[in-house]
């Protein structure tokens, strides 16, 4: 079994060279493909950063950094992306600015060539829908960050077929990763349990059952979570917490995805979490 040999990666943010330095760890030749040239710079730094810290840590010899930065070329010319096996889309989370992205790249495909994006919260069957071969895409919902966590959620859309799910099944354990297979709905299947889990930890909040470290002792000794529901909301910041919430309250059209007033007044008074220096508590 070959399995995949050349990969483009559009987008050299935080998802994006991470999925590309994953893809290149496992002897992928990547191109990775930003419209900002100052990107693909910092996109590269951030690559070598991770990779001296795997060094380090001696999970890797100096010559595996070497070879695996030597496997990511960057660019800003899509054409480059021409006769990549697999895409995966990892640019900014903006509807209009995807399926731009995905018409490009529709026309730069083959008839085999696997078509992805590792969006988090638009529709994998909409995406899908712009390209001229919905048969042929699908999602690859990475978990930050990618080098390290061991989840792929693979997001079947309305028109992906069997053997698309399949190939892309294949990939995420030829990368290394464990995928799970999912069908397309809001927040996919982790993010759907993980966020209002959340939410209700800061209605909890809001109604006084406890103080915010007693929440969060609760849940690590109660249920061996490794974080507490209030820290997990810091880190992962109090405005994208709100607007992940908003998008289930609109899209699945029911009042129990309503987010938490407390959490909507946080984020009004700028405690968006540890990017602010305070959320639920406080980063100095
Ligand atoms: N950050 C996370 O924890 C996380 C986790 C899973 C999935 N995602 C998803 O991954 C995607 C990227 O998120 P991120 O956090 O890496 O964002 P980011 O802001 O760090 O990076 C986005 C990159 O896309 C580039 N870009 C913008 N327009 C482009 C274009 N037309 N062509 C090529 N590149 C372009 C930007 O210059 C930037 O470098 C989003 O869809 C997001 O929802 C993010």
């Amino acid at each position: 079994m070959g399995g995949i040999a050349t990969v483009g990666v559009i987008g050299a943010g935080t998802m994006g060279n991470g999925i590309a330095q994953t893809c290149a760890a496992a002897g992928i030749a990547v191109t990775m493909v930003d419209i900002d040239e100052a990107a693909l710079s910092r996109g590269t730094a951030s690559i070598g950063a991770s990779l001296d810290r795997l060094l380090k840590k001696e999970k890797i010899a100096q010559a595996d950094k070497d070879a695996i930065l030597k496997r990511v070329r960057t660019t800003t010319d899509y054409a480059m992306l021409d006769g990549a096996e697999l895409m995966i889309e990892a640019a900014t989370e903006s509807e209009p600015l995807k399926l731009d992205i995905l018409r490009k790249l529709d026309a730069l495909c083959s008839a085999e060539t696997l078509l992805v994006s590792n969006t988090s919260s638009i529709s994998i069957t909409k995406l899908a829908a712009v390209t001229s071969r919905p048969e042929k895409f699908i999602g690859m919902h990475f978990f930050n960050p990618a080098p390290l966590m061991p989840l792929v959620e693979v997001v079947r859309g309305r028109r992906t077929d069997d053997a698309t799910v399949a190939a892309t099944e294949a990939f995420a354990r030829q990368i290394g990763k464990s995928p799970i297979i999912v069908q397309n709905s809001p927040g996919f299947v982790v993010n759907r349990i993980l966020c209002p889990m959340i939410n209700e930890a800061v209605f909890v909040l809001q109604e006084g059952l406890a103080s915010a470290k007693e929440i969060d002792e609760g849940m690590k000794l109660g249920c061996s979570h490794p974080i507490g529901p209030l820290a997990l909301a810091d880190m992962i910041g109090l405005d994208v917490m709100l607007a992940v919430m908003e998008v289930f309250y609109r899209d699945f059209n029911d009042p129990k995805y309503r987010p938490a007033l407390l959490l909507r007044e946080m984020v009004a008074a700028g405690h968006l979490g540890r990017k602010s220096g305070r959320g639920f508590f406080s980063y100095p």
